[in-house]
């Protein structure tokens, strides 16, 4: 890949951005990653030579910094997402991917980069396609889903944030392309073989489970390779491990 390459991490310290900042400086790339604590990145990355940390609160950044962090990017990856804690998944900020996502975005179309700016979105299966695109779930796990965005506001906020991608950016942006991937159930493990599909493939009900370790090499194959761009780009590809792993 080219050197040249320069992606904003954010949510780098976490279980799938922690794998996509590994994996993103393996494959040669400068990485910015703008954390809350520094001390939970991956062990070592912090002083790679290719690595810049930026430490602040990411919702708390004005317009202005914003624009200083995402000039001279590539790409921006978001493996936002809230702490698996009642504190995390009930408690402010309820918004944060889409608060997140519409700002950077907001920031990229500022500075009116010379060529689109790459945006990939960690969401998941749980989110719809735009237009009803999607094969149509079943009417309980319509009606589950439905709850789901109700009681639990991640739910709601990763739904809010791949329909910004899609309906407020859409397709014919000059500052922005944009990837919503789409994990099924999060598993360790490393590096596998998985397959990219265009729309779902499993019930909620009956979940596939996608190593963590995938999602970050898919994300890093569509910064690093145009043709998985140019395929993906625009789209909410699902991400699934070929084999079905009984160790979730
Ligand atoms: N669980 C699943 O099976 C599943 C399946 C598919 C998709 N997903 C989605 O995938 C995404 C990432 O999942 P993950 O398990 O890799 O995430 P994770 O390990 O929980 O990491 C979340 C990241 O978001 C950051 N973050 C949380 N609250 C923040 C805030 N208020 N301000 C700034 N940063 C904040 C965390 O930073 P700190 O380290 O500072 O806390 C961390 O870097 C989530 O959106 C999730 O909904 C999950």
């Amino acid at each position: 890949m080219s050197v040249e390459q320069t992606v904003l991490v954010l949510g780098g310290t976490g279980r799938t951005g922690g794998r996509v900042v590994e994996q993103l400086l393996g494959r040669g790339a400068a990485v910015r990653a703008i954390v809350r604590t520094a001390e939970r990145l991956p062990a070592g990355v912090a002083q790679h030579p290719n690595m810049t940390v930026v430490v602040a609160d990411l919702l708390s950044l004005n317009a202005t910094e914003l624009e200083q962090y995402v000039r001279g990017c590539d790409a921006v990856v978001s493996c936002l997402g809230p702490n698996l804690s009642l504190k995390g998944v009930f408690g402010a900020p309820r918004d944060l991917v889409v608060e997140a996502v519409t700002r950077v975005c907001r920031a990229i179309e500022r500075i009116q980069p010379a060529t689109p700016v790459k945006f990939i979105l960690m969401s998941t299966v749980s989110v719809n396609r735009p237009q009803r695109l999607d094969t149509r779930r079943g009417g309980a796990e319509r009606a589950f889903m439905w709850l789901l965005r109700g009681v639990m506001p991640p739910a709601k906020d990763n739904q809010r944030a791949a329909d910004f991608l899609s309906t407020d950016i859409g397709t014919a942006s000059r500052s922005v392309q944009w990837v919503a991937v789409r994990p099924d159930s999060l598993l360790e493990g490393d590096v596998s073989e998985y397959a990219v599909h265009e729309g779902l493939v499993s019930s909620l009900f009956r979940p596939d489970g996608t190593n963590m370790a995938n999602v970050a090499h898919f994300m890093c194959e569509l910064v690093t390779d145009s043709g998985v761009w140019d395929k993906w780009q625009g789209g909410m590809p699902v991400v699934v491990n070929v084999a079905r792993s009984t160790a979730r």
